[in-house]
């Protein structure tokens, strides 16, 4: 039985190559998109995801429209700079014919999570407002889900966004901090290890080969996306955030775990910063906080090598 996953996204350059991912995997049964702002604006990812959707010819899958703000702030607003004015590499393609459904993400994901008790996982792969809402309109979620494998957080390493916090979750941090706290597995895919998965120019390229709409979609959105990365990380191809968060859905064993309490600095400098209790710490803030699953290794080329090898076979 392929594992029913619901994908919250903003999507996104990366974002989409995950959602493609997931559509072409067998494992998995995407029964819904939920969008949100970060790389875009909400109703942006939402058209987006739309868009993505009848690209990949699975417009059955509904799409339902996320939060516009952050839970106790304004949004900081989009990064064009990095996934394009259309958070799809500036290729501007045309509007999508379908339509969000008529139920906010929150309400989409409790409603699904209390029709198929135990058998969803959530799958944010950006800021975690939509699933911090959910939370608070229905605690009870935290027992209906299977477990929640978020792409997001930086433990050992650096951020993005800021030196401190990582991008999905420097954009809500009160938020993460919820989702941290639940009584719910949570699994985290961060930037410890996002960071070495790395496609290289030869692994894109072969996207231009395969022939498919997806892959196409994938060779057209990606300049952009590699032009960033390339300007600013001593490398060249891209790193493969959202991806890796499917990867790890299809086969755990490409990266090593470990677990840990988990809180989000919502102050100053720190702002979005994930912190575990790496030490065994026992200090309040800490205490009687679930451990969260960390991903602190992963073999990158692996996880590179079973997302082309989807999207080849798509
Ligand atoms: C995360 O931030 C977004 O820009 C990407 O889509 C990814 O989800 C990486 O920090
Ligand atoms: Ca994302």
């Amino acid at each position: 039985m392929p594992r029913k996953i619901i994908i919250d996204t903003d999507p996104g350059v990366d974002d989409t190559m995950a959602i493609f991912f997931a559509l072409c995997s067998p494992e998995l049964d995407v029964i819904g998109l939920t969008s949100i702002f970060g790389n875009v604006h909400t109703e942006l990812a939402t058209t987006n995801a739309l868009r993505l959707l009848e690209i990949a010819g699975r417009a059955d899958i509904p799409v339902a429209q996320g939060a516009v703000d952050p839970l106790t702030q304004p949004f900081e607003g989009p990064v064009p700079f990095v996934h394009g004015e259309d958070g799809q590499g500036d290729i501007f393609a045309p509007e999508p014919a379908g339509s969000a459904i008529n139920l906010s993400a929150a309400q989409f994901i409790i409603e699904r999570l209390r029709a198929h008790p135990g058998e969803i996982t959530l799958v944010p792969v950006g800021p975690l407002t939509n699933i911090a809402l959910a939370l608070r309109l229905e605690p009870r979620i935290a027992d209906w889900v299977h477990e929640v494998v978020l792409m997001g957080g930086n433990a050992l390493v650096p951020g993005n966004a800021s030196p401190a916090g990582e991008a999905n979750i420097r954009n809500d941090p009160e938020a993460a901090d919820l989702v941290f706290g639940a009584a719910w597995q949570v699994t985290m895919v961060g930037l410890d290890v996002t960071l070495r998965v790395h496609m290289k120019p030869d692994d894109i390229a072969e996207y231009a080969a395969h022939g498919n709409p997806m892959s196409e979609h994938i060779s057209r959105i990606l300049p952009h996306y590699r032009n960033y990365f390339e300007a600013n990380y001593d490398a060249e191809g891209i790193f493969v955030h959202d991806s890796s968060a499917i990867a790890y859905l299809i086969d755990p064993t490409l990266f090593q775990v470990r677990r840990w309490a988990m809180r989000v600095g919502t102050q100053g400098l720190g702002r979005g910063k994930t912190w575990p209790a790496t030490g065994g710490h026992t200090l309040p803030a800490w205490q009687g906080r679930p451990l969260v699953n960390v991903c602190v290794g992963v073999d990158g080329e692996r996880v590179v090598a079973l997302a082309a090898e989807r999207l080849r076979n798509a």
